[in-house]
């Protein structure tokens, strides 16, 4: 990542651009190609979810957010509207960083609180898809006149490199997005967040909770097929972009609760023996009928577990804010001086 970045983003804000694109965040059809390859090579063989999200998987999520079955959105866009002004309350005037902030719907209960006349808030919004950021800008400049917005366009990774220079501002982290996470992928951003985030800074996390295994599975198998749609999607992206020939209707997407890993596991099952071409490499992966892909986890947590290791890696629990099911919480969180260990791969809580 080019080092530049930090002072490039400096100069957008001064400027008051409202998009810039840090470096590194556009992943070409080798690096598809190459990842899946990779995950296809491996046994069990698994694919990373964040390719799950092109433009027609974007699209899907969109649609899954707003299924019956699927709480966790409107959960926890109720527990922001509800408390979104204690959080301002304890925090102060803040800059607020939100990282994978797709089309900031929910932010809007935030912002809602933040926004004051004589310290007008900075929001900086950080996503990998630069639409979205685009029209969460217009849709923030028509509703709140008062709000600076700078989008950044690239990954998670992405901001850290510019969190120092925001403070004092809370980070945001929304939708259970860290359910997403591998443990290993879970330690990194854990630690590279504490590592980046100035003492006295917050963290407002949003996780999803461990609850009846039927609501659970539920939302992962929605009645209309939307979920399903989405993981299947992975395949049709891969018959788009990669040069395969894969028979989607010969696969099944399957959501189950794995209860040993606290997570639900999706994957694609195949039904007939087929074989993946990936053009760019010039390679041919075969799967046996019968065998299942995992194609996404989704980890559910205890929030005395989550505040227990995030502790470990210097972040203090302020508050803890839940709706009346306890099905989703939002952790306000602090963080602390840098003599708190930092070491704890997040064991105990991922496996
Ligand atoms: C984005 N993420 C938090 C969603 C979840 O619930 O894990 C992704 C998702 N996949 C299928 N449905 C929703």
């Amino acid at each position: 990542m080019s080092s530049d970045f930090p002072a490039r983003f400096r100069a957008a804000v001064g400027s008051g651009a409202t998009l810039i694109a840090a470096p590194g965040t556009r992943e070409s059809r080798l690096d598809f190609a190459r990842s899946v390859a990779a995950g296809l090579s491996d046994e069990p063989k698994w694919l990373h979810c964040r390719f799950l999200y092109d433009a027609e998987g974007s699209r899907l999520f969109e649609r899954i957010t707003q299924q019956p079955e699927y709480y966790p959105t409107r959960t926890e866009a109720a527990i922001l509207a509800r408390h979104a002004a204690e959080v301002r309350e304890i925090t102060g005037p803040r800059t607020l960083v939100e990282l994978g902030s797709g089309y900031s719907v929910k932010t809007e209960h935030l912002l809602n609180t933040y926004v004051d006349q004589d310290n007008p808030l900075l929001y900086v919004p950080v996503d990998v898809s630069d639409s979205s950021l685009r029209e969460a800008s217009k849709s923030i400049a028509e509703r709140f006149s008062d709000v600076r917005f700078t989008g950044v366009n690239g990954t998670y990774r992405s901001a850290f490199p510019i969190l120092r220079q925001l403070s004092p501002q809370m980070v945001i982290f929304l939708g259970s997005s860290i359910g997403n996470f591998n443990p290993a992928e879970t330690t990194a951003f854990c630690r590279n967040l504490a590592g980046h985030l100035p003492t006295g800074d917050n963290f407002l996390l949003g996780i999803d909770l461990v609850k009846d295994i039927a609501v659970l599975e539920a939302a992962y198998n929605d009645a209309a097929g939307v979920t399903a749609a989405f993981t299947k999607n992975y395949f049709a992206r891969m018959n788009r972009e990669l040069g395969s020939d894969i028979d989607i209707d010969r696969i099944e997407h399957v959501a189950t609760w794995n209860p040993e890993l606290c997570r639900i596991e999706i994957f694609a099952h195949f039904h007939t023996d087929q074989e993946i071409y990936i053009e760019p490499l010039d390679e041919r992966i075969a799967i046996a009928a019968g065998e299942r892909i995992l194609v996404e986890i989704s980890r559910k947590y205890r929030v005395s577990e989550v505040a227990d290791e995030l502790a470990r890696f210097g972040f203090d629990t302020r508050r803890v804010y839940t709706d009346q099911k306890e099905w989703f919480a939002l952790l306000l969180l602090e963080r602390s001086d840098d003599s708190v260990l930092r070491r704890s791969p997040f064991a105990a809580m991922t496996r």
